[in-house]
Protein backbone atom coordinates (compact mmCIF):
# COMPACT_ATOMS: atom_id res chain seq x y z
CA UNK A 1 0.00 0.00 0.00
CA UNK A 2 2.59 2.44 0.97
CA UNK A 3 4.54 1.39 -2.16
CA UNK A 4 1.99 2.69 -4.27
CA UNK A 5 1.54 5.37 -2.77
CA UNK A 6 5.10 6.34 -2.98
CA UNK A 7 4.43 5.21 -6.47
CA UNK A 8 2.00 7.90 -7.17
CA UNK A 9 3.81 10.72 -5.54
CA UNK A 10 6.24 9.89 -7.75
CA UNK A 11 4.83 10.06 -10.91
CA UNK A 12 2.79 12.79 -9.97
CA UNK A 13 6.02 14.91 -9.15
CA UNK A 14 8.17 14.16 -12.06
CA UNK A 15 5.25 14.62 -14.56
CA UNK A 16 5.16 17.82 -13.30
CA UNK A 17 8.76 18.19 -13.70
CA UNK A 18 8.45 17.15 -17.27
CA UNK A 19 5.41 19.57 -18.06
CA UNK A 20 7.49 22.50 -16.49
CA UNK A 21 10.68 21.93 -18.70
CA UNK A 22 8.70 21.32 -21.94
CA UNK A 23 6.40 24.57 -20.68
CA UNK A 24 9.91 26.61 -20.21
CA UNK A 25 11.33 25.69 -23.44
CA UNK A 26 8.46 26.89 -25.32
CA UNK A 27 8.65 29.52 -23.66
CA UNK A 28 12.72 30.56 -24.37
CA UNK A 29 11.47 29.73 -28.09
CA UNK A 30 8.64 32.03 -28.35
CA UNK A 31 10.73 34.91 -26.87
CA UNK A 32 13.68 34.21 -28.92
CA UNK A 33 11.06 34.70 -31.65
CA UNK A 34 9.74 37.72 -30.25
CA UNK A 35 13.33 39.42 -29.57
CA UNK A 36 14.03 39.55 -33.32
CA UNK A 37 13.84 42.83 -34.79
CA UNK A 38 11.30 43.54 -37.26
CA UNK A 39 13.31 44.54 -39.36
CA UNK A 40 10.89 45.86 -42.57
CA UNK A 41 9.52 48.17 -39.88
CA UNK A 42 12.50 49.59 -38.55
CA UNK A 43 13.83 50.47 -41.82
CA UNK A 44 10.75 51.94 -43.66
CA UNK A 45 11.06 55.38 -42.99
CA UNK A 46 7.31 55.51 -42.33
CA UNK A 47 5.16 53.79 -39.94
CA UNK A 48 2.96 51.00 -41.79
CA UNK A 49 -0.56 52.61 -42.92
CA UNK A 50 -3.69 51.73 -41.79
CA UNK A 51 -5.39 49.05 -44.59
CA UNK A 52 -7.95 51.79 -44.75
CA UNK A 53 -5.55 53.76 -46.89
CA UNK A 54 -4.56 50.61 -49.71
CA UNK A 55 -5.82 50.76 -53.15
CA UNK A 56 -9.30 49.56 -53.09
CA UNK A 57 -8.46 47.18 -55.86
CA UNK A 58 -5.60 45.12 -53.73
CA UNK A 59 -7.82 43.68 -51.79
CA UNK A 60 -9.68 42.15 -54.96
CA UNK A 61 -6.22 41.35 -56.62
CA UNK A 62 -5.43 39.12 -53.71
CA UNK A 63 -8.74 37.56 -53.97
CA UNK A 64 -9.31 37.10 -57.42
CA UNK A 65 -6.06 37.38 -59.06
CA UNK A 66 -2.72 36.76 -56.84
CA UNK A 67 -3.41 33.17 -57.04
CA UNK A 68 -2.07 32.81 -60.67
CA UNK A 69 -0.41 36.49 -61.32
CA UNK A 70 1.13 35.93 -58.00
CA UNK A 71 2.21 38.89 -55.30
CA UNK A 72 4.42 40.94 -57.19
CA UNK A 73 2.47 40.59 -60.39
CA UNK A 74 4.99 38.44 -61.69
CA UNK A 75 3.54 35.54 -62.82
CA UNK A 76 4.64 32.35 -63.53
CA UNK A 77 6.95 31.65 -66.57
CA UNK A 78 5.15 29.48 -69.09
CA UNK A 79 2.04 29.61 -67.59
CA UNK A 80 0.62 33.13 -66.18
CA UNK A 81 1.62 36.09 -67.70
CA UNK A 82 3.16 38.65 -65.43
CA UNK A 83 0.98 41.88 -64.59
CA UNK A 84 4.20 43.76 -64.94
CA UNK A 85 5.90 47.12 -66.96
CA UNK A 86 5.49 45.42 -70.71
CA UNK A 87 2.21 43.59 -70.21
CA UNK A 88 -1.02 44.16 -71.16
CA UNK A 89 -2.19 45.96 -68.33
CA UNK A 90 -1.19 49.54 -70.34
CA UNK A 91 -3.66 48.25 -73.17
CA UNK A 92 -7.13 50.17 -73.65
CA UNK A 93 -9.53 49.92 -70.75
CA UNK A 94 -12.44 48.44 -72.91
CA UNK A 95 -9.77 45.46 -73.58
CA UNK A 96 -9.28 44.95 -70.16
CA UNK A 97 -12.63 44.79 -68.41
CA UNK A 98 -13.42 42.39 -71.39
CA UNK A 99 -10.35 40.14 -70.05
CA UNK A 100 -11.90 40.41 -67.18
CA UNK A 101 -15.44 39.33 -67.97
CA UNK A 102 -14.97 37.32 -70.67
CA UNK A 103 -11.86 35.72 -69.97
CA UNK A 104 -8.68 35.01 -71.96
CA UNK A 105 -7.69 32.29 -74.43
CA UNK A 106 -5.31 32.21 -77.14
CA UNK A 107 -2.00 32.91 -77.77
CA UNK A 108 -0.59 36.10 -75.31
CA UNK A 109 2.90 37.45 -75.51
CA UNK A 110 4.28 39.31 -73.23
CA UNK A 111 8.03 40.79 -72.65
CA UNK A 112 8.78 38.25 -76.07
CA UNK A 113 7.12 35.52 -73.91
CA UNK A 114 4.17 33.69 -75.54
CA UNK A 115 1.54 32.70 -73.33
CA UNK A 116 -0.65 29.88 -74.47
CA UNK A 117 -3.21 29.17 -71.64
CA UNK A 118 -6.67 30.45 -70.55
CA UNK A 119 -7.57 32.83 -67.94
CA UNK A 120 -11.12 31.95 -66.77
CA UNK A 121 -13.70 34.60 -66.69
CA UNK A 122 -13.82 36.67 -63.14
CA UNK A 123 -17.46 37.43 -64.07
CA UNK A 124 -18.37 37.34 -60.01
CA UNK A 125 -16.64 40.75 -59.60
CA UNK A 126 -19.14 43.30 -59.45
CA UNK A 127 -18.69 46.63 -61.61
CA UNK A 128 -16.34 48.42 -58.65
CA UNK A 129 -14.58 45.74 -57.94
CA UNK A 130 -13.44 45.18 -61.65
CA UNK A 131 -12.64 49.30 -61.86
CA UNK A 132 -10.79 49.28 -58.59
CA UNK A 133 -8.55 45.76 -59.44
CA UNK A 134 -8.09 47.12 -63.41
CA UNK A 135 -6.75 50.51 -61.64
CA UNK A 136 -5.14 48.73 -58.69
CA UNK A 137 -3.09 46.61 -61.48
CA UNK A 138 -2.29 49.80 -64.01
CA UNK A 139 -0.84 51.51 -60.89
CA UNK A 140 1.65 48.83 -59.28
CA UNK A 141 3.97 46.31 -59.78
CA UNK A 142 5.78 49.25 -61.83
CA UNK A 143 2.73 50.18 -64.28
CA UNK A 144 2.02 54.20 -64.21
CA UNK A 145 -1.35 54.20 -66.46
CA UNK A 146 -4.72 56.15 -66.09
CA UNK A 147 -7.00 54.24 -63.38
CA UNK A 148 -10.14 52.68 -65.59
CA UNK A 149 -13.54 54.64 -64.44
CA UNK A 150 -16.51 52.48 -62.84
CA UNK A 151 -18.71 53.84 -65.45
CA UNK A 152 -16.51 52.49 -68.57
CA UNK A 153 -17.33 49.22 -67.19
CA UNK A 154 -20.72 49.35 -67.12
CA UNK A 155 -20.82 50.36 -70.60
CA UNK A 156 -18.53 47.58 -71.74
CA UNK A 157 -20.57 44.95 -69.51
CA UNK A 158 -23.91 46.18 -71.33
CA UNK A 159 -22.50 45.49 -74.55
CA UNK A 160 -23.08 49.44 -74.94
C1 LIG B 1 -6.76 30.93 -62.86
C2 LIG B 1 -5.66 31.83 -63.13
C3 LIG B 1 -5.94 33.28 -63.38
C4 LIG B 1 -6.65 34.17 -62.60
C5 LIG B 1 -7.37 33.87 -61.28
C6 LIG B 1 -6.55 35.45 -63.24
N1 LIG B 1 -5.82 35.34 -64.38
FE1 LIG B 1 -5.36 36.84 -65.66
N2 LIG B 1 -4.52 35.50 -66.95
C7 LIG B 1 -4.37 34.16 -66.69
C8 LIG B 1 -3.82 33.51 -67.88
C9 LIG B 1 -3.47 32.04 -68.01
C10 LIG B 1 -3.65 34.52 -68.84
C11 LIG B 1 -3.12 34.34 -70.27
C12 LIG B 1 -4.22 33.69 -71.13
C13 LIG B 1 -3.70 33.09 -72.42
O1 LIG B 1 -2.60 32.55 -72.43
O2 LIG B 1 -4.44 33.18 -73.42
C14 LIG B 1 -4.08 35.77 -68.20
C15 LIG B 1 -4.03 37.02 -68.81
C16 LIG B 1 -4.30 38.22 -68.17
C17 LIG B 1 -4.07 39.53 -68.75
C18 LIG B 1 -3.50 39.85 -70.14
C19 LIG B 1 -2.05 39.45 -70.28
C20 LIG B 1 -1.12 40.22 -69.37
O3 LIG B 1 -0.37 39.54 -68.65
O4 LIG B 1 -1.12 41.46 -69.33
C21 LIG B 1 -4.47 40.45 -67.80
C22 LIG B 1 -4.40 41.95 -67.92
C23 LIG B 1 -4.97 39.69 -66.66
N3 LIG B 1 -4.84 38.35 -66.93
C24 LIG B 1 -5.45 40.27 -65.50
C25 LIG B 1 -6.05 39.55 -64.46
C26 LIG B 1 -6.71 40.16 -63.32
C27 LIG B 1 -6.78 41.65 -63.04
C28 LIG B 1 -7.20 39.13 -62.57
C29 LIG B 1 -8.03 39.22 -61.30
C30 LIG B 1 -9.29 39.92 -61.40
C31 LIG B 1 -6.83 37.89 -63.22
N4 LIG B 1 -6.14 38.18 -64.36
C32 LIG B 1 -7.10 36.62 -62.73
C33 LIG B 1 -4.69 33.50 -65.54
C34 LIG B 1 -5.44 34.03 -64.50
Amino acid sequence: MNRIIKQLIFSVVSGVFVISYMNSNGNEKAEAVRSEPPVKEISGNRPAEPAAKEHPGKAVYIKYCLVCHQASGSGVPGMFPPLKKGSWVGKDPKELVLIITKGLSGKVEVNGEVYKSAMPPQAQLTDKEIADVLSYVRSDFGNSFKPVDVELVKKVRSGK
